[in-house]
Formats: C-alpha cells, structure tokens, sequence
C-alpha cells in the first residue's frame, strides 16, 4: 500500500452527526455549484483531514499531470495507445483535434438541415440501433429532453433479441422512416444484424433504395462503405473519441435531430463549463474530484460492493442505465496501466432506478440492510409537467426525506424497528433538465469516473474483459462448440439440438 492510501485510510472515521457538529463550514465546502448544478456530498463522510488525505493521494498519484494529458491529447489509453478525446468534442481539447471536431460537427449538422429540408424525403420517425456506448447516450438523451419536442418519433435498438426490433417497426412506417446505424467499430454483431433486418423491413415496405435512407455513424468509414453505405450519408467520428464516451460525437445524431441543432449545442456548451470547472477548480472544490473521493472511501476503505442512482425525475430514468456503461465498463479492473494488481477493490456495482418507485420496492434495504450502499439522489428543481397539484414538491420532499432518515436513523429500543442512520449519501439538484444542465451532468460523471481512475491507476479507456464472450458467441452462433466446456455444450444442444466439433 502506498503511504499515500495508508494516510486515507489513518484518518479517524467518524459518524455524520458529529462531523457536522466539528465542522460547521461542511456546507461551505462540500456543496459545490456549478453550471445550473448543485452538488451536495456534505452527507457524505468526507471530512475536513479525509479530504487533505485524499488530496495527498490525488498528488501521489499526479491526478493534476493526469487531467492535463487528457486535456492535451496526448495518449492516455496506454493499452490502445491512444488520447482520450471526447472532451475535443466541445471546444475543450487539443487545437487540431477541437478543429477536427468542429468540422465533423458541421457535417452533421448539415445533414440535421438536410433531414429537416426533407432532402431524404419525407421523414417522420428515426430507427437508431446501436448497442452499448453507441446507443445508452443518444437514448437517455432522447428520452430525457427529446419527449415532447414533437419532432420526431424516435426508437433506439440495441438488443439482438428480435422482439426490440419488431416491437419499434411496429411504430414506424417505412415511407417515413431514416435508419441510423452508429457503431464505433462497425463489426459490432447485434448493430450489424439489426441494421440488416431494418433495411430488409424498409425493402419490404416498399422502399426502392433502402440503403439510400440510412445514415453510418462510425469511426471506421470504410467499413461501413463496404457494407452498403453511401460515402455522403456516413458521419465519421475520431476514433479516439471511447464508445462510452462519445455521445457528444456524431453518435448523438439521432439526439441532435430530436433536439434541434441548437440544443445539440447547448448540451455540448454545458459539458464545456463542467470540463473548464474540472480542469481549473481546486481539488477540494471540484465536483467529479469531491465525488470521486468519496467513491474511493467507500468503495476501496470501507467495503461497499456498490453504488445507488435514484433519478428523482421521470425524465432521468435511463441515467443508472447509462452510468451502469460508463462507470462499470471504465473501471471494472483489476490491473494498473502497467499491468500490475491493483491490489484495492475498483469499480463497485452502480444500480439504481427512479424515486420514488424505488422508495416502495428496495429502499428497506438501503435503510436497515447489512451492506453499505452509498446512496446518489438526483432531481431537479423544475418540474416537467404542467399538473396542478402539488407532484413535484412531493416528489422533491421525498427525495430530500430519504437522505436525511439515511443520515439520521431512528434510536429504538426494539432492534427490528431502529434504523442506524449514518448512511451516506450525495445529492444532485439540477436547476431544470434542459441541454446545458444535462450536458454538465454527464460530463461530470465522465470526469469522476476518470479521477477514480487515475487515483486506482487503471486505464478506464479500454475494456478487454467483453472480448472473451464476444468470441465464443460468434463460435457458437457459427453452430461450433467443439472447445467448449459441457455445461455450455449441453445447453447449445437443448436448444438448437446440434453439436459440432468445430
Ligand atoms: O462490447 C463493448 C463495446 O465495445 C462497448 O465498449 C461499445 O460501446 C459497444 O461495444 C459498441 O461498440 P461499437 O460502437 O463499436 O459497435
């Protein structure tokens, strides 16, 4: 253990409570807010000495050097080797890569145009498919800004299970309908068999040029010429932008056409204010910095397996989904970037849902349960809806209420009805979800995944440990299972009652 760890993990844990009573400044220090965001970690056990520890550690482990390659371009995806790029993609990078950007940005945004123009014809409803990175982000953000815009019906395929795609072309009509196909490396199989059965269903329809009505998102333009694609309807991204990471990239096509341009814009100039608040802030008084501490005392110091997102707002309820991706994916490891053990616990398990649903189905847990959960709240303070009577207030003093009974607990005599209390939790309050607000919010979470990382010493850019399933399906998908072991053997034979030596 580095001197650095063993100087976090000698601070003094103490409870909530009686950190709140040494230190009446916490309010001061650990809210944090920034770009319509308040971020509140003051119920979290970060204390004045955990921080200075923390500090010490993000020093150690040159979190400040770190963040400037980043920003910089220069390679920090050592595995890959390549940069880590999607902070270029609004405005906040390298000059030749911003550029670069900027340039890929104003194809899409003239194909945005184009699409209004109805230069493809009519369009009503946009078919996106796409899987993990290529389809979590422009679904949330569809979802939680493109609801009511009114502009176009939209689904996002990504499973290859047929019922996703069949349930979404039930919706559509073929006459109407632009295909998106985004994949980063266009050899994803799910995205490659949808894709193919969704040209099919257009061909069907009626449509004389299938292919003349999808748009190729990818970071491999050759390769989606080769499967079809014409070279003027293919929006290139840079490869060094991560799937997980590139929803502000031509992957957010389908969001821009449901946003509008302009509000594509504003979620790109709200995750600039959050990347300039990340690069130019104090440790201590840096969002994703502050929350990634406290990720790393409770994941890596006191042992909790995993970490809890509750959207107090129907509009972010895809956002466990999304985080799920971007923080498991990233830093699901156990070796450093110079392949040693990592030696700590790494990512915990994120899971969540939405209040105050989950308030009925799991939250008994949360409070009396045996495991630690830290607890994420967010909501925001404008309502979407135009109800009369009073939802939203409700909705809020719920979300408030649970972190304070978290926090407080319950004395009883009778131990099946006291509550512990001094369970942590952080909380999010958005001034309103609209683009910016939304943009600062993810880009947050990119940056604090990142300082989890650097502070670990681990890659969060690659993710090898998806390779391996990847290629016995493709064997068995092939109808060969000659290597595998005979509990996958017998179950391919139960289902497809065929063995090969393949
Ligand atoms: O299997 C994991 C993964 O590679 C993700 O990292 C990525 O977001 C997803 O698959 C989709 O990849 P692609 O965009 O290349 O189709």
């Amino acid at each position: 253990m580095s001197d650095a760890w063993a100087g976090v993990e000698a601070v003094e844990a103490r409870p909530l409570a009686a950190l709140f009573e040494a230190e009446p400044d916490r309010l001061a220090r650990l809210v944090v807010d920034e770009a319509g965001i308040c971020f509140d970690f003051s119920k979290t056990h970060l204390s004045a000495p955990l921080v200075a520890a923390f500090e010490a550690l993000a020093d150690a482990q040159g979190l400040e050097r770190a963040r400037t390659s980043l920003f910089s371009g220069e390679i920090v995806n050592h595995s890959e080797g390549r940069a880590a790029e999607h902070t270029a993609e609004r405005g906040q990078g390298a000059p030749e890569s911003v550029a670069r950007a900027r340039q890929l940005h104003a194809r899409m945004r003239a194909l945005v145009d184009a699409i209004e123009a109805e230069a493809l014809g009519p369009i009503r409803s946009i078919l996106h498919v796409g899987i993990g990175g290529s389809a979590l982000g422009p679904a949330f953000l569809i979802d939680a800004l493109g609801r009511d815009s009114g502009r176009y019906e939209t689904a996002v395929v990504s499973n290859v299970d047929g019922a996703a795609l069949e349930e979404a072309l039930r919706r559509f009509d073929p006459a109407t309908t632009l295909i998106v196909i985004a994949s980063k490396s266009f050899t994803t199989a799910e995205t490659l068999l949808n894709a193919r059965s969704a040209l099919a269903w257009l061909e069907e329809g009626g449509v004389a040029d299938p292919y003349g009505r999808a748009i190729a998102v990818t970071a491999e333009p050759e390769r989606a010429i080769e499967f079809g694609i014409d070279e003027t309807r293919i929006l290139p991204f840079s490869d060094t932008v991560g799937g997980r990471y590139s929803l502000w990239s031509a992957v957010g096509f389908p969001a821009a056409l449901a946003l509008g341009w302009a509000g594509f814009e504003e979620l790109l100039e709200g995750a600039a204010a959050m990347d300039r608040h990340f690069r130019h802030q104090p440790l201590g008084r840096n969002a994703p910095v502050l929350a990634a501490f406290a990720d790393l005392y409770y994941g890596s110091v006191r042992g909790a397996e995993s970490r809890a997102v509750f959207a107090y707002d129907e509009r972010l309820r895809l956002l466990p989904a999304y985080l799920q991706q971007l923080e498991m994916e990233s830093n699901g490891k156990s070796a450093t970037q110079d392949g040693r053990p990592v030696g700590r616990a790494t990512a915990p398990i994120t899971w969540g849902g939405v209040g105050t649903d989950a308030q009925h189905a799991l939250f008994q847990l949360l409070h009396q349960g045996s495991h630690l959960v830290p607890v994420e709240f967010v909501a925001a303070i404008e309502p979407e809806h135009g109800l009369e009577f009073d939802h939203h207030r409700q909705l809020l003093a719920n979300c408030f209420a649970q972190g304070a009974a978290l926090m407080a607990g319950k004395a009883s005599d009778d131990p099946v009805r006291a509550l512990p209390g001094d369970r942590p939790s952080t909380t999010l309050l958005l001034d309103r979800v609209d683009p910016f607000t939304l943009g600062a919010l993810i880009a947050f979470y990119e940056h604090r995944t990142f300082v989890n990382a650097t502070l670990l010493g681990i890659n969060p850019f690659d993710q090898f440990g998806v390779e391996l399933g990847k290629e016995i399906a493709r064997t068995i998908g092939r109808g060969g299972n000659g290597t595998i072991d005979p509990s996958t053997r017998a179950l391919i034979t139960r289902a497809f009652g065929e063995v090969s030596n393949e």
